[in-house]
């Protein structure tokens, strides 16, 4: 078990008239060392909440985050972590960019040099090295911040919708990569999304989340292998499994039009539902 939420919740005190906001209700999750686990449910229910309480950068109301036997209560150098925007600063090249943790938490940038190649490379990037990221697409851009944590060998990613502004050719080359890079290297990884196929596709387990305030409604388990191409979405077991997501998410408004299903007779009110 590398990590382990007991009991989280958290309430944002507020001065305005909205007063204290209820995010997360007492939640737990275990999570095993190696595991894709996705996150999905409708806006405001909680995910950047919770990721950010995990990642140390946010304490919890009530409840611990145990990673790996130790409380975390603080941001781990292995412990990366990736956003919508791939944050890099527009006058470094991807190089510096990728360098740029290295020079907040102080440490050796000269050690890093060779590992900072080999990342470039492993994402595709080892000829934009000297590049800006003005001159790289989305996609590319979003390959600097993620070789930018895979620098540091993180044992946990925690991914906050980082490929939800992409096109979804781009991304579901980036969702490839992702389980290419992770998946040997038995990086555990926590991945936020709005796109129930993408949740499927990636992950081992989906975890569904309901709002106000925020709590899981349900874990669907993903049986599908690592070896995972695209096609399998064609699948119909994939297919099922979008339809127990949906159901777990009831009305939920969740931006997923990709996966509508092509069978009239299963939408809408026919919506199969869970328990
Ligand atoms: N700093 C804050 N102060 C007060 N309320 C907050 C703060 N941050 C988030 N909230 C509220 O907490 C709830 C959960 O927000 P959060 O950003 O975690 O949701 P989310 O599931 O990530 O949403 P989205 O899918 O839109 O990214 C929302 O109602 C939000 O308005
Ligand atoms: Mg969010």
């Amino acid at each position: 078990m590398i990590l382990q939420l007991r009991g989280i919740s958290k309430t944002y005190r507020t001065k305005t008239e909205q007063g204290d906001v209820n995010a997360l209700t007492p939640l737990d999750l275990d999570i095993e060392e190696g595991e894709l686990v996705s996150f999905v449910g409708p806006s405001g229910c909680g995910k950047s909440t919770l990721l950010n309480i995990v990642a140390g950068l946010l304490p919890a109301t009530t409840g611990e985050v145990i990673f790996d036997g130790d409380l975390m209560t603080e941001p781990s150098r292995r412990v990366g972590f990736m956003f919508q925007k791939p944050v890099l600063l527009p006058w470094r090249t991807v190089r510096k960019n990728v360098l740029l943790p290295s020079e907040v938490f102080g440490s050796e940038s000269t050690e890093l040099g060779d590992k900072v190649d080999e990342v470039l490379d492993v994402v595709g990037l080892a000829d934009f090295a000297n590049a800006l990221p003005q001159h790289l697409s989305g996609g590319m851009q979003q390959r600097v911040a993620l070789a930018r944590v895979l620098v540091y060998e993180p044992r946990m990613l925690l991914m906050d919708e980082p490929f939800g502004a992409l096109d979804e050719f781009t991304r579901e080359a980036m969702n490839l990569e992702l389980l290419r890079l992770t998946g040997p290297a038995g990086i555990t990884v926590l991945f936020v999304t709005h796109s129930i196929s993408e949740a499927i596709f990636l992950a081992d387990r989906v975890v569904v989340m309901s709002s106000r305030p925020g709590r899981i409604s349900g874990v669907v388990d993903v049986p599908f292998g690592s070896d995972r191409q695209i096609s399998i979405m064609h699948d119909p077991a994939f297919t099922d499994l979008v339809f127990e997501v949906r159901g777990l998410l009831g009305d939920s408004a969740v931006e997923d039009s990709e996966t509508v299903s092509p069978d009239p007779g299963l939408s809408g009110g026919e919506r199969q539902t869970n328990g």
